[in-house]
């Protein structure tokens, strides 16, 4: 099995050949291609996934290039991972609104907009190549922000599927306080990528919510910044996602106090390839636990095994992923992207039916449903009147003098990432 892998040169890309190698039962990937337009990343981040495949005895190949035209063919499935513009780019979205009394983050608000409008059109022209050179090939987005990319890629007719890995982190969590595997731990999970609300969570058939609220709560509240007496309330834990809503003006207070995250991660990335200069590294350096992306590997490899149809389940494998809605959260246009269970096939990712959304989730997953088909309308036709209106919708702008401001701001300094501005 081919797998490539758009925006290879990633320092994350470690995590992803770790995954490979451990759980190569699951995803025998034969032929691992790294492909990115930064010849010396691949280089460095090529050599360690080469390594660690080495080291853990893993038979497979691993390759880079920086054309993927020539390396398509043939593909299984293409993962995207990739950030136009880096994280200078990163740097603007989590700054630029600060200005304008906005917090500033990469996926929420205004910075994921102007993410959004740098990232669309290149995904849109590496799933037209994926298309015409392996039109069997699964796309598997985890690049942000991953509704917004997912429903555009879905719009223009592909085979896509978004990712993420916030919901394997908690299966992560819960698994280890409860002493079983996170596979074995079944989330009620809904909203829109990095909106979502665990609303139960299932061991062996047991509701273990009333438990994790009650004997972990402190924990759980310290872990997503979330009041644990909101969470009691409503019997649910919402993503950390969930603060940037919830706490608004305390994290525009922390942010304007501190510096970027780009900033920390521009500085971890520099450490992370002096590490993996290092002939002798073979192994993914604790390092990475830095970054974000912890178990990205184990969800793309879960979703692709089952997308491949390798499961060996009749059924198919429940997994949280993104898709259409088509009616499982009523409130919501059928196009709309949602993060839900799904079950995995060789048909792709059927949203499970999902119970009654409390109107305090539904409120605000329908108005970011709304900014989102906004954000993608500006990121595929351009304009300010339209950037001003995905952020007019945004429940954390929605003010005509700043969506205005904001706007203008954010086009100038993304300009030479925006074919129509
Ligand atoms: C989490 C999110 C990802 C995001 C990452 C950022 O894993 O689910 O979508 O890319 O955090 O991590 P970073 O180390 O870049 O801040
Ligand atoms: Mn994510």
């Amino acid at each position: 099995m081919k797998l490539v892998v758009v925006g290879g040169g990633s320092t994350y890309t470690p995590e992803l050949a770790d995954g490979f190698a451990r759980l190569r039962d699951t995803l025998p990937v034969d032929e691992l291609v790294l492909v990115d337009p930064d010849q010396e990343r691949l280089d460095l981040v090529g050599g360690v996934a080469a390594r660690i495949f080495a080291r853990q005895g893993h038979p497979g190949t691993v390759s880079t290039g920086t054309d993927l035209d020539a390396h398509l063919d043939g593909a299984s499935a293409v993962l995207l991972q990739l950030r136009i513009g880096g994280q200078a780019a990163r740097h603007t979205d989590e700054t630029v609104p600060l200005g304008c009394g906005c917090i500033g983050q990469e996926t929420t608000g205004a910075g994921g907009l102007a993410k959004a409008l740098r990232t669309v059109p290149t995904v849109l022209d590496i799933a037209e190549r994926i298309a015409e050179r392996a039109p069997d090939a699964w796309i598997v987005d985890f690049t942000n922000p991953v509704g917004i990319v997912t429903r555009a890629l879905l719009d223009a007719g592909h085979r896509a599927v978004g990712l993420c890995n916030v919901a394997k982190g908690f299966q992560h969590t819960f698994g280890e306080w409860f002493g079983v595997d996170p596979e074995r731990v079944e989330l009620d999970h809904i909203g829109l990528n990095h909106l979502t609300w665990e609303r139960g969570v299932r061991i062996g058939g047991v509701d273990m919510m009333p438990r994790i609220l009650d004997e972990y709560g402190e924990a759980l509240a310290a872990r997503v910044r979330i009041p644990l007496e909101l969470m009691r309330r409503h019997g649910v834990v919402p993503s950390y996602y969930l603060r940037f809503y919830y706490a608004h003006d305390a994290v525009l207070a922390e942010q304007l106090a501190e510096g970027s995250r780009a900033e920390q991660v521009a500085e971890i990335e520099r450490q992370l390839f002096g590490l993996y200069a290092d002939p002798a590294l073979d192994t993914k350096p604790a390092l990475l636990e830095r970054r974000g992306g912890a178990y990205y590997s184990e969800a793309a490899i879960s979703l692709v095994a089952g997308l491949l149809g390798d499961t060996g389940e009749a059924e198919g494998e429940v997994q949280v992923a993104n898709v259409r809605n088509h009616g499982t959260m009523p409130f919501l246009a059928d196009d709309a992207v949602i993060e839900v269970p799904c079950r995995i096939g060789a048909d792709g990712a059927v949203p499970l039916p999902v119970a009654p959304v409390d109107p305090l989730q539904a409120g605000l997953i329908a108005h970011v449903s709304a900014y989102e088909e906004l954000a993608v309308r500006a990121a595929l036709h351009g304009g300010l009147g339209r950037v001003e209106d995905a952020l007019l919708a945004h429940p954390l702008i929605g003010q005509t003098d700043t969506a205005r401001r904001l706007a203008a701001e954010l086009v100038a300094v993304n300009r030479d990432f925006l074919p129509w501005a």
